[in-house]
């Protein structure tokens, strides 16, 4: 497995591959890789020649008050589970060769980025979209792979590569979770033992409302009470508890199609987001 830190080396590297015809898979993280990440690899190691992996915490997607400096990271250990999983290169650019002192070029996916998450991280999507940017067109992907497990960054990426022709294909793949059901997260690590039980109610709502739409309740309100009403008592704060389109991310009233359910909550210092599609047929 090789390690490349510079921009121009990834390119050149991806460029040699495409000139001997290789198909290149491709995994942007921000590191500190647990099993959702490598699932992803995984996916990409089985259907591409070659498989690159990113890992680059991207100080534009994090507001000013958010978690940047304390973001876990340990490269060790990454490259570890990186390479297990089948990587064949690690491209981990520096902040400075990414962002130069003169940096002025932004990618933003309107509308899209300013709901859910959007209304409570101000600037977040548009940090993650003009560095993906970057990123593909450093790393020059036929495929890119995302995880459900952050629904609107897959919806936005995909409407972005839609709208710049940008020429590869996204594929998102499902949620890792973990015994309990709580949604693997790099920012687990930022539970207390209390709030890391505490945290599972997420799935067991997520669960409960699927259930519900199965029984045929069809009306959002009622679901998303029922969610709200589980989930409250464990959780020190709710963001949302929305049901949206999966196309605008606009608030749906009846289910007629399936709709994300999708949930952010903090549990002290810890913000987790979760989601599920609620499917009426
Ligand atoms: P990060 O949070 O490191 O996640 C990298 C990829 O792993 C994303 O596509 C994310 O959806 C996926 N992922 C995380 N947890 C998962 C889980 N439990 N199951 C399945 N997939 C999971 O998302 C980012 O980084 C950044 O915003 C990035 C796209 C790299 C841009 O900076």
């Amino acid at each position: 497995m090789k390690i490349i830190i510079s921009i121009k080396k990834m390119y050149t590297f991806s460029q040699k591959m495409h000139l001997k015809g290789k198909r290149i898979g491709f995994v942007p993280t921000m590191g500190y890789l647990h099993a959702g990440h490598l699932s992803l690899i995984k996916k990409a190691r089985e259907e591409n020649d070659v498989v690159v992996v990113s890992i680059f915490v991207n100080p534009l997607q994090f507001g000013p008050k958010e978690d940047f400096k304390m973001y876990p990271r340990n490269l060790k250990r990454d490259i570890d589970l990186a390479q297990n999983a089948g990587t064949d290169v690690i491209f981990y650019p520096s902040t400075q060769q990414m962002y130069r002192k003169d940096f002025k070029t932004y990618v933003l996916v309107s509308d899209l980025s300013e709901r859910l998450c959007g209304k409570f991280r101000p600037g977040h999507f548009k940090g993650v979209t003009t560095v993906v940017n970057k990123l593909f067109n450093v790393v020059q992907p036929d495929v890119a792979y995302f995880g459900r497990k952050d629904a609107q960054q897959a919806i936005i990426i995909k409407k972005m590569v839609q709208d710049l022709n940008l020429p590869l294909k996204i594929k998102v793949m499902p949620i890792v979770r973990e015994k309990d059901g709580l949604a693997m997260s790099s920012r687990n690590v930022y539970l207390n033992p209390q709030q890391r039980k505490n945290a599972s109610i997420i799935y067991t709502a997520l669960k409960e409302a699927e259930k519900l739409v199965k029984e045929q309740v069809r009306d959002s309100l009622r679901i998303s009470s029922e969610v709200k009403k589980i989930i409250a008592p464990k959780v020190d704060r709710i963001d949302y508890i929305e049901i949206v389109d999966l196309k605008n991310l606009l608030p749906v009233k009846i289910i007629k199609e399936p709709v994300l359910l999708a949930v952010a909550v903090w549990l002290g210092k810890c913000r987790l987001i979760d989601n599920t599609i609620l499917k009426p047929h």
